[in-house]
């Protein structure tokens, strides 16, 4: 199973992403959340930012959109060069028809749950998706603790992609930390957003490769 890093720079320097994109070689992708004031109570960035991270480096981007209306707007960030676009099923009317677009655009096609959003209902949907995020915190803000209620449903997740077949990744965001990530390696994620635990570390390349090393081991037992 492959073990992906994927720090998200919500709690970084938001002035100077460049700066702390090139802190984190190390990465795997840059975790980019987009947050409208209106799907959650915080509000960050939108496509023309995200267009300018695209423009000053080659690292592969997986934005979380965290926004209302999401089929409108997500095929925008496929056409700008991400490689990876996630929608929250709670903010799509139409998700197959979204999943199909962004994958005819280029990007990896991916769906997020909010900690209380079942799996089940949406099991039919895997084929058209390359990536399913569970949220490990309800969505809006770095730096939450991490909820172990939603441990059950990423082992029921970890069994349908398996019944499934093919290559579809599952992503944890929230509260990922050295104190959390084995437990979460052990009920079938392979994809790891951290935040907090990357950038408020001294050194958050370090960080990456810690949680990698952890998650890796964590993986062999
Ligand atoms: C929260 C965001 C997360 C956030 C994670 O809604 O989706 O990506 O940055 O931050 P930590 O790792 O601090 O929980
Ligand atoms: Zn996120």
């Amino acid at each position: 199973m492959g073990i992906r890093i994927t720090p998200s720079i919500l709690n970084a320097n938001l002035a100077d992403l460049s700066a702390e994109i090139a802190r984190i070689p190390s990465a795997d992708a840059v975790h980019l959340d987009v947050m409208d004031n209106r799907f959650v109570p915080n509000l960050t960035f939108g496509l023309p930012m995200v267009e300018s991270v695209r423009a000053g480096t080659d690292k592969a981007l997986d934005i979380h959109l965290m926004i209302a209306e999401v089929d409108r707007w997500a095929p925008g960030y496929a056409e700008a060069g991400a490689e990876s676009v996630t929608f929250h099923i709670e903010a799509s009317d139409a998700p197959v028809k979204l999943a199909r677009e962004l994958r005819a655009l280029g990007a990896r096609a991916a769906m997020a749950l909010r900690p209380a959003t079942p799996i089940e209902p949406y099991a039919d949907l895997l084929g058209e998706l390359d990536m399913v995020l569970l949220m490990t915190v309800e969505p809006g803000f770095g730096g939450q603790s991490f909820l172990d209620v939603v441990l059950p449903k990423l082992r029921r997740t970890r069994a349908l992609l398996d019944a499934h077949g093919g290559d579809i990744w599952l992503q944890v965001d929230g509260g990922i930390s050295p104190q959390t990530i084995e437990r979460c390696v052990e009920a079938g994620a392979d994809t790891f957003v951290a935040g907090s635990a990357v950038f408020s570390a001294e050194d958050p390349d370090a960080m990456v490769r810690s949680l990698k090393a952890t998650a890796v081991r964590a993986a062999e037992r």
